[in-house]
């Protein structure tokens, strides 16, 4: 059978993503000491970078993914407390209750975030804490409107290495504008807060960050009220928007 979304697995053995600060602003207002002494599920890991992170505090991790577990382990290390496994966080689910979970840039690019963000409530302990971060509709006009039709047309056609080499080119193309127009207060412009960003991380960084995009074999874009709406019966629930393109999003099941 072929493998679900094969292209992250592709994504991830060619790319790293060491920026643990990154990770810091996605989950915020949690911070990573909120994990300490706890079992934790990283839903969506990915590179594995991150679950290697949460580990240095978490009592455990168990870090699921599609088809990148591999990748993952050889990335993050040889820590005894993560497990990395194979599954699909929308099914997941091998009996163990988590006091912390979260998924960062993943519920987005599974098949029903709906059911998707349901089935990671129920693996939630009473007191646990969920932690999403997702793309927001609101602010990602340009990548719904334009990008979304060019991947379906044409670019998911291509071989993973030509759209990496595509991926530089536009990369590279967007530099001079992100150091010049984008430095100009117009805050009206598309992808504002966004860009000031870049400027802020390598181009290795901005690439990755470009290829991703490009890449993603499936994407939602999510409305505040959708996000809210997955944070309903939680308490202490939060949601900000994250440089105007994504929502950083938590709650913890009531005990
Ligand atoms: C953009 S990457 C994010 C990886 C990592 N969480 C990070 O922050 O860099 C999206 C990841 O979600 C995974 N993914 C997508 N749908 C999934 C699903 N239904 N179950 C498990 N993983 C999934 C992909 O395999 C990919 O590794």
């Amino acid at each position: 059978m072929q493998p679900r979304q094969p292209e992250w697995a592709w994504q991830w053995s060619e790319f790293d993503d060491p920026v643990e600060w990154l990770f810091a602003d996605w989950i915020a207002p949690n911070h990573l000491a909120d994990f300490a002494g706890k079992l934790v599920l990283d839903a969506g890991c990915g590179h594995g970078r991150h679950a290697a992170l949460v580990a240095r505090r978490a009592a455990r991790v168990v870090a699921v993914d599609l088809n990148t577990a591999a990748v993952a382990r050889r990335r993050a290390g040889a820590a005894a407390n993560i497990e990395f496994l194979a599954g699909d966080v929308a099914g997941f689910d091998d009996g163990r209750r988590f006091d912390a979970i979260y998924s960062v840039g993943v519920v987005h690019h599974t098949d029903d975030p709906d059911v998707t963000v349901a089935h990671l409530r129920a693996l939630l302990k009473p007191g646990g804490r969920l932690i999403l971060w997702v793309y927001s509709r609101e602010g990602n006009a340009l990548n719904r409107l334009f990008l979304e039709p060019l991947k379906a047309a044409i670019l998911s056609a291509l071989p993973r290495p030509v759209l990496d080499i595509f991926s530089h080119a536009l990369t590279a193309w967007l530099y001079p504008l992100i150091w010049s127009v984008y430095l100009l207060p117009m805050s009206a412009l598309p992808y504002y807060e966004y860009f000031a960003n870049w400027r802020r991380l390598p181009y290795w960084r901005n690439r990755l960050n470009v290829f991703d995009k490009l890449n993603a074999p499936v994407t939602h874009f999510i409305t505040r009220e959708r996000a809210l709406s997955w944070m309903s019966g939680l308490v202490d629930v939060h949601l900000s928007p994250y440089l105007g393109a994504s929502w950083r999003i938590s709650g913890t099941a009531p005990r």
